[in-house]
């Protein structure tokens, strides 16, 4: 694929977002937080929302994770667990902080996502949404450290044994949107079915959609690559902040 096409193809998988805005917000982040994008092999951090070291969601994240080693991307899977997650308190510690007051994996993926190019998040459907668990660790990520996650791209994964999966992408999109991260898609919307891992391995469809997700977001990370000698401002308006009563 020549360049001019690998770009135009970019712009379709961006989807919405127009390529050159993108772009500057990228750089502009960058330059803020000194980002590493160019300067080292890039890598997506992956949540694994699920209680389940290795159930259905990790073989979605897996299928993602060897993808990216293919086309030279690092990631790393982090794992929620069976242990209980703290739910954000809003005590406003992390406005002064920049990290949460309950040092926990929240703590630990806002540092590691300080290091990281992009994010994708997993979950299992409980009741048609995301696991508890997942919202309990996103709210306080977000609210704490969202300023480390803003301008790079994400996505979110949905796993689920029959129903739900839209309704659990939306919401963990609603995290990316609110944060100025551009949503990188797929060749269908981002879900795997089972009841279990086995069942999975089993969705060939699912899995080959888990594929090109990876795909995808390795080609938006090496566009930022390229383009990281470009020399944009970031153009962002502040201010305006209402509660509709005031
Ligand atoms: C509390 C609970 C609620 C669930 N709700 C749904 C649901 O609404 N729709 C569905 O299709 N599966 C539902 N499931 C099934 C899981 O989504 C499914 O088994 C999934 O593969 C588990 O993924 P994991 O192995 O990564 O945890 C539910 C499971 C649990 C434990």
């Amino acid at each position: 694929m020549n360049r001019r096409d690998f770009i135009i193809n970019s712009i379709v998988m961006i989807g919405g977002l127009p390529f050159l805005e993108y772009i500057k917000m990228v750089l502009a982040s960058e330059k803020s937080l000194n980002s590493n994008v160019g300067e080292k092999k890039m890598k997506v951090l992956l949540i694994n929302g699920s209680c389940h070291k290795d159930g259905t969601t990790f073989t979605a994240l897996k299928e993602i994770a060897n993808t990216l080693k293919k086309d030279n991307i690092d990631s790393e899977i982090i794992q929620l667990g069976p242990d209980a997650q703290q739910d954000c308190i809003a005590c406003g510690y992390c406005r002064e902080h920049d990290k949460c007051v309950f040092n926990d994996i929240a703590n630990e993926i806002i540092e590691k996502m300080k290091t990281s190019d992009a994010l994708i998040v997993g979950s299992p459907v409980y009741y048609a949404h995301p696991s508890g668990r997942v919202l309990s660790v996103l709210d306080r990520v977000f609210y704490a450290g969202g300023r480390f996650l803003k301008h790079k791209p994400a996505a979110s994964v949905a796993v689920a044994r029959r129903a739900g999966t839209t309704a659990t992408i939306d919401v963990l999109n609603k995290y990316f949107t609110i944060n100025q991260m551009p949503v990188v898609s797929s060749t269908y919307w981002n879900m795997v079915f089972g009841a279990n891992a086995q069942d999975a391995k089993e969705d060939k469809e699912g899995l080959q959609t888990m594929r090109n997700l990876a795909h995808n977001m390795a080609n938006v990370l090496k566009i930022i690559g390229e383009a990281k000698n470009m020399n944009f401002e970031e153009v962002i308006e502040k201010g305006a902040k209402t509660n509709f009563v005031r």
